[in-house]
C-alpha cells in the first residue's frame, strides 16, 4: 500500500469525522471503525500505523458501557485515547470541534512522532491503492454498476474501469426525467471516450406511463424509485456471471445511516435494493471519502469538470419539478427552461457560486398576451439557493439583468410558457424542491 493510515475507533464520539478530516488535512490518511473491531481485523487493515480511540458522549449502548477489545492493545500498534475529557484521555481534543487547526495541533505529535506515519495521503496514492484493493476483491469476476451520471456513480465507474476494465458493466437507466443532455453526456464520456462496457436503457415511456395521472409527490417518488430498481434488475438478469455490485456510497451516506454508536439520522437508499435471490458482493471504493475528496478523485481520474462539479440533482429528477401529474409538454418546459438557466448561470459565473439552481413548472396556467392575442400557458419558476447541508437554505440574490435575460430567453424559446417567476423563499419555510 502506498498510504499510511491512522485508524480512529469510534467509542461514542460525535466528532469522529472532524478528527478524520483533521488527520487527512495533515496529509495522513485516516479511517473510522466501530469500537468492536477485533485485533485481527485491525492488523489486516492496509497501511495502519496507529490507533486513536475516540471517546465521547454516546459510549453507552443499550444500557451497557462499551469498550474496545483488550487484544487490540497487544497488536504492537501505537494506541492513544482521545476525547474532550482530560482526566480520561491522553490527548485532549479542543471543545470547539470545528477548529481543525487546533485538532491538528493536538494529534500531530502522535501521528508523526509516535506512529511514524508519513504524509503520503493524496489522490494519486489513493487511486493506486484502491485499484489494487479492487483487483484483490474482484479478481477476474464481473462488477455491475448503476451509472446515473451523478458525481458519485461517475467517479466509481471511472475508478472501477481503471481497476478491472471490461469486467465492469455499467447500466445507465434513462427514466426520461434527466436534465437536457445528461444521458448523452454519460454515453459520450463512458461509452465513447472511456470505452466502458455500457448498457444504455431508454425507459422513458415506461416511467411516464407508470406516472400518468399520479399527483402526489411521495407517490411519484415511490413509483420512480421502485421502477428504477425493476428496470435495473431486469438488465442484471440478462447479464451472465455477475458476482459484484459496484456502488457509489460515500462517507456521509454511511454516517447518515448511523454508526454503531451514533443515532440514525436518515435511512440511506442506494441502488442496493435488489431481490434476495440475486446475491452480489458489494464494491464500494469511495465509502471512506468526503464529497470534496470524491470530486478530487474524479478530476484525477480524468473525468470532465462539469461532471465532477455539477450541482446536486435529486434521484426522481425533473419528476419532482414538473409539479402534480407529469405531462410531456410540461416536462419538456422544465427541461428546456432548466437548460437555459444552467447555460446563463455558467455564462455569468454563477454555476461556481450557487449551490443549487433549477426551474419548476406548476400544474396551473395563467393568462397572457402573445402576438396580440390572448394566451393561456404555463408559468416557469426559477429557484436558486445556497446552503451548507441542505437542512436550511437562503436564496441567491441574482443580478436583475441576469434574471431579465433568462426570463426573455425562456419566454422566447420554451413553448407553452408565458410567465417567469423567481422564488424568494428561504428554507424554512419552504423546502429547496417544490415537491
Ligand atoms: P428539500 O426539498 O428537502 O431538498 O429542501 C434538500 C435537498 O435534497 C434534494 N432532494 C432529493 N434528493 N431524492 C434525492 O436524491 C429525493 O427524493 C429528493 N428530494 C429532495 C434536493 O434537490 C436538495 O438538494
Amino acid at each position: 500500500m502506498k498510504q499510511d493510515m491512522i485508524v480512529i475507533l469510534d467509542l461514542g464520539s460525535h466528532h469522529n469525522t472532524v478528527l478524520a478530516r483533521a488527520i487527512r488535512a495533515l496529509g495522513v490518511y485516516s479511517e473510522i471503525y466501530p469500537h468492536d473491531i477485533t485485533a485481527e481485523e485491525l492488523k489486516a487493515l492496509p497501511g495502519v500505523k496507529g490507533v486513536i480511540i475516540n471517546g465521547g458522549e454516546n459510549n453507552v449502548v443499550d444500557g451497557v458501557a462499551i469498550d474496545v477489545h483488550p487484544e487490540i492493545y497487544k497488536t504492537g500498534l501505537p494506541i492513544i485515547a482521545a476525547g474532550h475529557d482530560k482526566a480520561l484521555c491522553e490527548v485532549k481534543l479542543p471543545e470547539f470541534t470545528a477548529d481543525e487547526e487546533a485538532i491538528k495541533e493536538a494529534v500531530k505529535g502522535f501521528v508523526f512522532d509516535t506512529c511514524g506515519a508519513e504524509a503520503n495521503w493524496n489522490m494519486t496514492n489513493f487511486i493506486s491503492d484502491q485499484v489494487e484493493l479492487i483487483r484483490q476483491q474482484v479478481g477476474d469476476k464481473k462488477v455491475l454498476l448503476a451509472l446515473s451520471g451523478g458525481v458519485d456513480s461517475s467517479v466509481v465507474a471511472a475508478l472501477l474501469l481503471k481497476a478491472i476494465g471490461d469486467n465492469l458493466v455499467c447500466v445507465h437507466v434513462n427514466h426520461g426525467l434527466m436534465r437536457k443532455g445528461e444521458s448523452e453526456a454519460v454515453i459520450e464520456v463512458f461509452g465513447k471516450q472511456l470505452r466502458a462496457n455500457l448498457v444504455y436503457v431508454d425507459a422513458t415511456d415506461r416511467f411516464l406511463s407508470k406516472l400518468e395521472g399520479v399527483e402526489d409527490p411521495e407517490q411519484k417518488r415511490k413509483i420512480i424509485g421502485g421502477e428504477f430498481i425493476r428496470v435495473f434488475e431486469e438488465e442484471a438478469r440478462k447479464l451472465d456471471g455477475i458476482d459484484f455490485l459496484g456502488q457509489g456510497t460515500i462517507y456521509p451516506d454511511i454516517v447518515e445511516s448511523g454508526t454503531k454508536t451514533a443515532k440514525m439520522v436518515k435511512s440511506h437508499h442506494n441502488v442496493g435494493g435488489l431481490p434476495d435471490d440475486m446475491q452480489f458482493g458489494l464494491v464500494e471504493p469511495l465509502k471512506q471519502l468526503f464529497k470534496d475528496e470524491v470530486r478530487a478523485c474524479g478530476v484525477e481520474l480524468g473525468l470532465p469538470y462539469e461532471m465532477v462539479y455539477r450541482q446536486p440533482f435529486p434521484g426522481p429528477g425533473l419528476g419532482v419539478r414538473c409539479l402534480g401529474a407529469i405531462t410531456r409538454d410540461r416536462l419538456e418546459a422544465v427541461r428546456e427552461s432548466d437548460a437555459i438557466l444552467r447555460e446563463e448561470f455558467a455564462l455569468a459565473g454563477l454555476d461556481k457560486k450557487v449551490w443549487q439552481y433549477f426551474t419548476i413548472v406548476p400544474d396551473f396556467k395563467s393568462v397572457g398576451v402573445r402576438n396580440n392575442a390572448r394566451s393561456y400557458d404555463w408559468p416557469v419558476i426559477i429557484r436558486a439557493v445556497n446552503t451548507i447541508d441542505a437542512m436550511t437554505a437562503t436564496i441567491e440574490h441574482i443580478d436583475w439583468a441576469i434574471l431579465d435575460k433568462i426570463t426573455r430567453r425562456i419566454l422566447a424559446e420554451v413553448p407553452n410558457v408565458n410567465r417567469v417567476c423567481y422564488d424568494m423563499s428561504p428554507k424554512p419555510s419552504a423546502t429547496i424542491e417544490w415537491e
